[in-house]
């Protein structure tokens, strides 16, 4: 084995670690549309699926079907009907729907029992138990238009599937329900996969979709300059989902962001759309910091936003003691009042716990991160983190491809985050020139991706 193996993956797998930890125990919604299978993507997507199960996180799997559906209709010379993105769904097209259903519940089973040696599924045993736990209810007349077998999700027995998950089980779910009295409703895989995540309260309901996420201006097409954006918040998302028409087709910005945000605003804290044309998308998704899609977040607007004027009294009384041990350079209230805008704070019943600021130097492409700052009543509890996420969001939305931190004693926090040291020659001319040599502070830059 090489030295160099040693040093990358060992260094590697520890930065993992902490990711594993926090998601032992915890429940994730995960929706596999009918085109990643068509795709082929399945055999990888149930190995990644499989470790991340081992590691103990709890999975419900609920799968689509809508080009496999279609395929069996137009082999019957039938052609798929529609209306507003949701299927017309007429007796032939329920025969469809549960062929196809019964079909992928094989190649779904299949794809979890292999366990050859020297693959990734050796020694993985894993166990899928489907049922009937969706009470559906049909969609009925609407506009005129009568959707006939197609459905919505009425109930969602929530102890069946915790009792299953309990037994160490995937839970695997087909958008079907049934009516009480035994009618079959042929549903959406993306209704079913959020009523489970909402009626689960579940920590994640991750979409594994054809589009590869959100971008940044979600109006203007795909480029460099246009990446995704990896974290969405629930305010944002929703007035994306305003400004355009509703998504009825799985590659319109709105299609599974629409289901995200009504996740969210239901309770569950984060909702992924996440691209299967990448191999290993769901792993890196969970388990690297920025991730490779876009995870909305129902951050609490009331307790983290921007700073107003009225903000000026709480955030100097904030870091003043830091200020007077020499951990933050000192800021006159003049100058608070003039930069108030460029201000981050977190507050709680009305009084500031955290702070921090973004000083853009454009022609740099870059921000600093100035005046980081959480009380002594609430470090350690995650709020140094969650105003690093919003700064690194406000350098995104203006472009900037990083950030940069100037730190005379707290320099692991922000390397444990991505920052990484660079000479003060990096830094941008301007700043440059207000470098304090004596200070002599450590400058740490972060890419934004
Ligand atoms: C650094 C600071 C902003 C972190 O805020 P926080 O809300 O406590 O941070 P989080 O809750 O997100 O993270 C807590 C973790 O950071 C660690 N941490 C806190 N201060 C640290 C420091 N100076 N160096 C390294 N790690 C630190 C905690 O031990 C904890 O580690 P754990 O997750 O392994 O238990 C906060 O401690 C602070 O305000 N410090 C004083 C001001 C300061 O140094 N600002 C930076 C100036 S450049």
């Amino acid at each position: 084995m090489s030295a160099v193996f040693n040093f990358t993956f060992v260094p590697w797998f520890r930065s993992v670690a902490p990711y594993i930890h926090k998601f032992r125990n915890q429940t994730f919604v995960i929706g596999i549309p009918g085109e990643a299978i068509a795709a082929g993507k399945l055999p990888n997507l149930a190995q990644d699926l499989a470790l991340i199960q081992s590691m103990g996180v709890r999975i419900v799997l609920v799968h689509g079907f809508r080009p496999q559906v279609n395929e069996q209709l137009l082999a019957k010379g039938h052609a798929p009907r529609y209306h507003n993105g949701t299927r017309i769904t007429d007796s032939v097209a329920l025969d469809c729907a549960q062929e196809a259903a019964g079909q992928l519940r094989y190649e779904i089973e299949a794809a979890f029992s292999q366990g050859l040696p020297n693959t990734p599924m050796a020694g993985a045993t894993v166990r899928v138990i489907s049922g009937n736990f969706i009470t559906a209810r049909p969609v009925g007349i609407v506009d005129g238009i009568d959707y006939q077998h197609s459905g919505l999700v009425r109930k969602v027995d929530v102890d069946g599937i915790l009792r299953t998950l309990d037994m160490g089980a995937v839970v695997l779910l087909s958008p079907f329900g049934f009516s009480p009295t035994g009618e079959a409703f042929n549903l959406s895989m993306e209704e079913v996969a959020t009523s489970v995540a909402t009626a689960l309260q579940a920590d994640k309901l991750i979409f594994v979709t054809e589009i590869p996420g959100i971008r940044m201006d979600p109006h203007a097409p795909a480029s460099d300059d246009n990446p995704i954006d990896t974290e969405l918040p629930l305010a944002q998302a929703e007035r994306i989902l305003a400004e355009r028409p509703p998504g009825h087709n799985p590659t319109d910005t709105g299609f599974y962001l629409q289901h995200c945000v009504k996740a969210c605003k239901s309770g569950v804290e984060r909702s992924h759309i996440i691209p299967f044309a990448v191999d290993g998308s769901l792993l890196l998704e969970v388990y690297v910091h920025d991730g490779i899609g876009t995870m909305v977040v129902d951050e609490k607007l009331e307790e983290l936003r921007e700073a107003t004027p009225d903000d000026v009294g709480g955030i100097l009384q904030l870091i003043e003691p830091f200020e007077k041990d020499g951990t933050l350079v000192k800021r006159s209230r003049t100058e608070i009042e003039r930069d108030i805008s460029n201000y981050t704070i977190v507050e709680h019943d009305g009084v500031i716990f955290a702070c921090a600021a973004l000083y853009p130097y454009p022609e740099a492409k870059t921000a600093e991160m100035a005046a980081v700052t959480v009380s002594p009543q609430a470090q350690g509890q995650g709020d140094g983190e969650k105003i690093l996420r919003r700064i690194e969001q406000r350098a995104k939305y203006m472009g900037l491809e990083s950030i940069f931190v100037l730190t005379t004693r707290t320099m692991h926090w922000f390397i444990k985050r991505g920052f990484q040291a660079v000479d003060p020659d990096w830094l941008p001319e301007a700043r440059k020139r207000k470098y304090n040599w004596d200070r002599r502070s450590m400058v740490l830059v972060k890419k934004l991706n």
